[in-house]
């Protein structure tokens, strides 16, 4: 894709973006890029008006396309409403073709569409589609990343497409994106993290005495658990980020079948000094990776076991770069649309993460 040049005031260059999905992400990521424009085109020197974005109805024209009839608080009130884009006063309805088409050599596609496990469902369609014509794509929904990272990696490589997934894991901590640049010629022992913060919330809440319910409830508020919450309890979302950590960072070949997965309801009961916690291990064994998730009960003077309620946290060893900790607090939506937004900047900045991590690949 062409990319922005280095500059500041007077060398803004328009990305165009296509949202796919207008659920807490997007929405959180329409108010950052409200409050941010000025930042990004000063310091990055880039705008990113949206030119067409997308829910189950499908497709519309976006609030900063050419002639569009909906502005941006008609489509947000709409969605608040909890109607669909193309019921929104003023919607016209257009084709994926017609959104790629809208946004051009510059544009990006953004999924933070709902996960589809099975088939990566339309983010991992519309991905193709993009990369294919050179139009980038980031992703805050796991599943393309999960089940098609080769063929997305090679797309974007064959097309100069920039490719960006670093909300995909822990959402604004940067796991992929550190994970992947900086240990340069190591070789992992182990990677281990507590991923999912609507299970560690949940299994938190419960043992303070709330009920499952009513701790779900309270993710779902937040806008950190799925409209469907099944995935982050049974433990396929942290079965999901340890695949992509093993496929992109450790960079070994795995499958999500070969991920053994218990989810919270097995939970252990815990010693007086333990707490629980979700967690998601791999180790390479060979050429092999044994991959787990398990609710663990950890002593509470460890360090997944004084971790909080809101955070996430990821723990590699490896060869050269000894043990390394990382941990966040993320109580809401934003740290993850702004790792997109992050994501998307490097990519209008010409530091697509895609293609560079090809020339990097072991
Ligand atoms: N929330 C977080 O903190 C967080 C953190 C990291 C990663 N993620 C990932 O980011 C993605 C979005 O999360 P979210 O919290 O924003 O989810 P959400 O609030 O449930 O929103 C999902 C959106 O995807 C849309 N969608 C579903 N199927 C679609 C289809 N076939 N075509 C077009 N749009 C479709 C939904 O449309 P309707 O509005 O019509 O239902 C909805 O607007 C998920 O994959 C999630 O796993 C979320």
């Amino acid at each position: 894709m062409a990319t922005v040049p280095e500059g500041g005031a007077g060398q803004v260059a328009r990305c165009p973006l296509i949202l796919l999905g207008m659920g807490n992400v997007h929405r959180e990521l329409l108010g950052i890029l409200g409050r941010k424009a000025g930042r990004l085109a000063h310091r990055y020197g880039v705008a990113f008006p949206v030119v067409a974005c997308a829910d189950r109805s499908g497709f519309v024209v976006g609030p900063d396309a050419p002639g569009s009839r909906i502005p941006e608080a008609a489509l947000l009130a709409a969605k608040a409403r909890g109607e669909k884009v193309r019921e929104a006063p003023g919607a016209d309805p257009i084709s994926l073709e017609e959104a790629l088409d809208a946004a051009g050599p510059r544009g990006i596609l953004l999924d933070a569409a709902s996960m589809d496990v099975e088939t990566g469902g339309i983010g991992l369609q519309a991905a193709r589609a993009a990369l294919s014509r050179g139009t980038s794509v980031v992703f805050a929904n796991k599943s393309a990343i999960a089940l098609a990272f080769d063929e997305l990696e090679e797309l974007a490589a064959a097309s100069g497409a920039g490719l960006g997934w670093s909300a995909t894991v822990c959402g604004g901590l940067p796991v992929v994106n550190t994970g992947s640049r900086d240990l340069v010629g190591a070789a992992f022992r182990r990677l281990r993290g507590v991923f999912n913060s609507t299970s560690n919330l949940v299994l938190g809440r419960m043992a303070e005495g709330m009920s499952l319910e009513e701790a779900v409830a309270e993710a779902q508020r937040r806008g950190i658990a799925e409209t469907d919450p099944t995935n982050d309890l049974n433990g396929t979302d942290t079965a999901l980020k340890l695949l992509i950590l093993v496929r992109t960072v450790m960079r070994r070949k795995a499958f999500l079948a070969e991920v053994e997965r218990t989810g919270i309801e097995a939970a252990p009961e815990p010693a007086a000094d333990e707490v629980v916690r979700l967690i998601g291990e791999a180790a390479p064994d060979g050429d092999a990776v044994r991959m787990r998730v398990a609710p663990v009960a950890v002593p509470r003077d460890s360090f997944f076991g004084s971790i909080g309620t809101l955070d996430m946290a990821v723990e590699w060893e490896t060869d050269l770069f000894s043990t390394q900790r990382l941990v966040a607090t993320e109580g809401d939506a934003i740290p993850t649309a702004a790792a997109v937004l992050r994501d998307a900047v490097h990519i209008a900045r010409g530091r697509p993460t895609g293609p560079a991590l090809t020339m990097a690949r072991s």
